[in-house]
């Protein structure tokens, strides 16, 4: 029966361009899972936007002289074309800063204060003297008391990811004039996570299909008991607290940014006409993608809003990643050891990236990219192993048989055994995907292919076209058919490579079309194969050096 998938991913702040380490942390996976969802016949609703609000990205414009909402438009431009350039294949990629986002989220505030779970208090906080204004989260900086890293913001530490409170901050100054701030009181509105507590741990408890470092993280974060958080900031960018009097206070951004997964989902339906609830209550299933510094807004809070909202799901699973480096350094946008997406996408195709950052997708652990490996990878595995075993089977098929596939062999021993392993491989491929395992998937796609070179090898049809064509022709309709297989194996992966594989095979049905499903005879005697197109290209070998080299200032 079809199941409903709703598969969120984490919201990039409007700021600054997309990278590597993000792609492989969050926007490739859920990709590939929500491709794979398409083709064995879920329905699959997949959403995310930009992170329009918060301080992030009100220090951007300040920094370029343009207000908030150019830079939210410019980066909102440069990620659509990001998400058209990779495939990333959203339902909606939409952006916090729309009326519909702002109602969604003005509704859970008020819902929540109206019960009770959002009340206000005095707090004490950084307050410039000099600007006479409060300084929320990224306009104060300071050393962190848990790493000693200089330069960690009120919210958060860059340097070992902890949140941070500003009364944390050793050496606290206000980042636009170097001043000390002083704390004075001000009035915001809680959010009361205390009372979610026990709930959220008992709920915790029962996610035995959660990896294993998100639950172990997620408990000992509830273990060692939640406090009430401020969910308002005194800023003027961002979404208005609905009550009146509070005019120059705007909801936290972490708060509302994790509304965004509910407020896209009725964004799709309203615009697609189609219904938003059939993957909020019910039988769906939730997925949500981010990497590791986004677990507790995903598993803790998002959990304990919906629980005080009302009957919404909470999410299924959180598949967060961990970190990719680059050539074994932390990625950093400030010191340019990084590589955006939208730059890769000028030099190079989608798919060998897509490719490489699936084989080292940090699932369990961090993980390192390097340009050496992506040409290796691109050359020995993309273009001599996959690629070329198409380019033969197909190119022998032409030049054999004039691009009509031969009759099969229904008892060849070698043949049976290769298909079998087609099958199963199918099989293995779709239970890795559905339990997040991308790299056990990709593995496997590959060693099918693997099997099918050594196959065509060890049965050499050149040799046999002299002796035996019809032997000859068995063995090609054999690879044909376990190719044919191969591209469904691989189209999460890879899904600009499969298409053109399948029009080069002559098969009319499209691949979203056909779905998860291998007729290990579909490409039968007679049938006539498509036009030849190579599929990967050979980069050269200067290639890593020439990439390597833009790295760093
Ligand atoms: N903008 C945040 C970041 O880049 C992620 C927000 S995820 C959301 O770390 F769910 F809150 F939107
Ligand atoms: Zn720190």
């Amino acid at each position: 029966m079809s199941q409903n998938i709703l598969v969120c991913v984490a919201w990039p702040y409007a700021n600054g361009s997309i990278h590597i380490g993000q792609v492989a942390g969050c926007y490739l996976p859920a990709d590939i899972f929500a491709r794979f969802h398409r083709l064995i016949g879920n329905k699959v609703l997949m959403v995310s936007g930009s992170d329009a609000h918060g301080t992030p990205v009100t220090i951007t414009a300040e920094n370029r002289n343009v207000t908030p909402n150019e830079v939210v438009e410019e980066y909102q431009a440069e990620f659509l074309a990001d998400w058209e350039g990779l495939g990333i294949s959203f339902d909606l990629f939409t952006s916090t800063h729309t009326d519909n986002h702002v109602a969604v989220t003005q509704d859970i505030f008020s819902t929540l204060h109206d019960s009770g779970y959002i009340y206000k208090d005095t707090m004490s906080q950084p307050f410039c003297e000099d600007h006479d204004r409060f300084l929320a989260d990224r306009y104060v900086e300071g050393i962190c008391p848990n790493c000693n890293f200089d330069g960690a913001r009120g919210d958060q530490c860059d340097g070992c990811g902890n949140t941070l409170d500003p009364k944390d901050l050793i050496n606290i100054k206000h980042r636009d004039c170097d001043k000390t701030p002083v704390f004075r009181d001000t009035e915001h509105f809680f959010l009361k996570l205390s009372a979610f507590n026990q709930d959220l741990i008992e709920w915790v408890n029962l996610q035995d299909h959660w990896k294993p470092n998100v639950k172990n993280f997620t408990t000992s974060f509830l273990e060692s008991g939640l406090k009430d958080r401020a969910i308002t900031r005194d800023i003027s960018w961002g979404v208005p607290v609905p009550l009146d009097g509070y005019e120059s206070k705007r909801i936290y951004v972490w708060f509302e940014a994790v509304i965004g997964y509910l407020s896209a989902s009725k964004e799709w339906a309203n615009s697609s006409n189609s219904s938003w609830e059939e993957f909020w209550f019910g039988e769906s299933q939730s997925f949500y993608f981010m990497g590791k510094d986004n677990i507790p807004f995903h598993t803790v809070i998002w959990p304990a809003m919906l629980m005080g909202y009302g009957d919404h799901n909470l999410p299924y699973n959180v598949p967060a990643n961990e970190y990719v480096n680059m050539e074994q350094k932390k990625i950093s946008t400030s010191r340019n050891w990084v590589i955006n997406l939208n730059d890769y996408l000028t030099r190079f195709d989608p798919d060998p990236l897509r490719y490489a950052l699936s084989a080292i997708m940090p699932e369990n652990s961090d993980s390192n990219f390097s340009w050496d490996e992506f040409v290796r990878r691109n050359n020995d595995e993309l273009v001599a192993t996959f690629g070329n075993l198409v380019n033969r089977v197909l190119s022998m098929t032409n030049r054999y048989f004039d691009g009509v596939v031969p009759a099969a062999s229904q008892s060849d021993k070698n043949s049976r055994e290769l298909i079998i392993e087609a099958k199963n491989t199918l099989d293995h491929v779709a239970k890795e995907l559905s339990e997040c395992k991308f790299r056990n998937a990709l593995n496997a796609s590959m060693s099918l292919a693997q099997s099918t070179n050594k196959y065509l090898n060890d049965e050499e049809p050149w040799k046999k076209m002299k002796t035996d064509p019809v032997e000859a022709g068995q063995v090609l309709n054999t690879c044909l058919n376990v190719i044919n297989c191969l591209k469904i194996c691989f189209h999460p992966f890879l899904p600009f490579s499969t298409v053109k594989i399948n029009e080069m095979l002559g098969v009319k049905t499209s691949i979203p079309d056909n779905g998860w499903n291998w007729n290990e005879y579909e490409l039968a005697e007679g049938h006539r194969i498509g036009s030849i197109a190579p599929l990967f290209t050979k980069l050269d070998d200067d290639v890593a050096a020439e990439e390597s080299s833009r790295l760093g200032t």
